[in-house]
């Protein structure tokens, strides 16, 4: 964030919302504003990107979705100039990110996976020291940086230095950071992991309404729920390749089935009945205990339904539904990679505790 966002003298980004990257290339070029042409990266033995595409046009909202491991932070790391790609090539708003990197960074704002904020200044004073750096008006900075601490539920820890925040309210306040300039293209890294669920959508209405004024966005998250809410398209990316992308519904369509969907009465027959379903499907059954519930996506949705409501009752297993029903991005994501993806409500995260409010 700090680092990455603009300290080139363009000044303030307010009008560099339109799509020919005012006073970048002197005449209206309508352009991607992201575009990726077959990135690989490698790490040692581990192949981070596989050969990845992928573009967003301007004033859309991308996300990235994938597990842990996936390369989502690498592709951000390149396309914001911090990391060069092995192969292919990237560019934001038409320019390459190798060979035009200081141009790049007065486009962009970056929010990272990891906070990095200053620990002796306050919260307030990171802010405004973004703005300062994109040289904004004093009095304007200053009502961006209040606005963004409310924003980020943070209004009462403001004043207080950072080296006093909780993981969860450093995560809040580089998010703010990054938002104090309004780049018109936004990088941001699993910008909800770790939030309690009011700042989350706290956070997802200020990116619609900066996509509403033209911003785009390419986020990275674990949650089907953040994609589907806010993407416009989604991309996902699993062990470095891009295993499949579209809109939710064209992803909900790539299934080509349905979901057979059971609840067991008792949870101690969780086990047995995915078991018995299993070859139905040609994916592993889905366990959530919590629900008493196996879901699995099949084709043939009738004649599935009946056997292995057959298959069920033979074996005496007690059930309080069975049915049918369209696939969730959930059921698409499983289908693609072999495993699930995080759920919305169960975020986690390495920097600390999260705290709901103004700590
Ligand atoms: N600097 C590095 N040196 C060595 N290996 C790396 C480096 N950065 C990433 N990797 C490896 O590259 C792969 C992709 O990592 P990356 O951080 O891009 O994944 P991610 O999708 O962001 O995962 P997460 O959800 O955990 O943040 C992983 O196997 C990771 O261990
Ligand atoms: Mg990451």
């Amino acid at each position: 964030m700090v680092t990455t966002t603009s300290m080139d003298d363009t000044g303030d980004r307010g009008s560099s919302h339109d799509p020919d990257w005012n006073g970048h290339g002197g005449h209206a070029v309508i352009t991607a504003a992201v575009e990726v042409d077959g990135v690989s990266k490698q790490f040692g033995s581990t192949l981070a990107l596989d050969n990845v595409s992928l573009s967003v046009e301007a004033g859309r909202v991308l996300a990235l979705l994938g597990p842990n491991g996936a390369g989502k932070t690498t592709l951000i790391r390149i396309l914001t100039t911090l990391l060069a790609p092995d192969s292919g090539r990237a560019r934001i708003a038409g320019l390459d990110v190798q060979r035009d990197p200081k141009a790049i960074r007065s486009l962009i704002g970056l929010a990272g996976q990891y906070a990095s904020v200053d620990e002796m200044l306050t919260g307030r004073e990171n802010l405004e020291l973004v703005g300062l750096l994109y040289h904004l008006e004093r009095s304007e900075y200053r009502r961006r940086a209040q606005d963004a601490l409310e924003r980020m539920t943070l209004t009462g820890a403001g004043d207080k230095p950072v080296k006093t925040y909780s993981g969860g309210m450093r995560r809040r306040l580089d998010l703010a950071a990054s938002l104090i300039g309004r780049p018109p293209i936004l990088f941001l890294d699993e910008p909800t992991t770790g939030l309690d669920p009011r700042t989350r959508n706290g956070l997802w209405q200020f990116i619609e309404e900066l996509v509403a004024e033209g911003t785009t966005v390419l986020l990275t998250t674990q949650y089907m729920e953040e994609a589907e809410h806010l993407a416009d398209s989604i991309v996902v990316l699993d062990t470095g390749c891009v295993v499949a992308q579209g809109t939710a519904d064209e992803l909900k369509d790539q299934l080509g089935g349905d979901v057979l969907e059971i609840r067991v009465t008792d949870v101690a027959d969780l086990e047995r009945a995915a078991t018995l379903v299993a070859e139905f499907g040609d994916v592993v059954p889905r366990l959530n205990p919590d629900l008493k519930e196996v879901s699995l996506p099949v084709k043939g949705s009738a004649k599935v339904l009946i056997a292995a409501g057959r298959a069920l009752d033979d074996s005496g297993i007690a059930l309080d539904d069975l049915g049918i029903r369209r696939p969730s991005l959930d059921d698409v994501f499983l289908s693609f990679t072999g495993h699930r993806t995080a759920t919305g409500e169960d975020a986690d995260v390495g920097g600390g505790s999260v705290g709901g409010s103004d700590e």
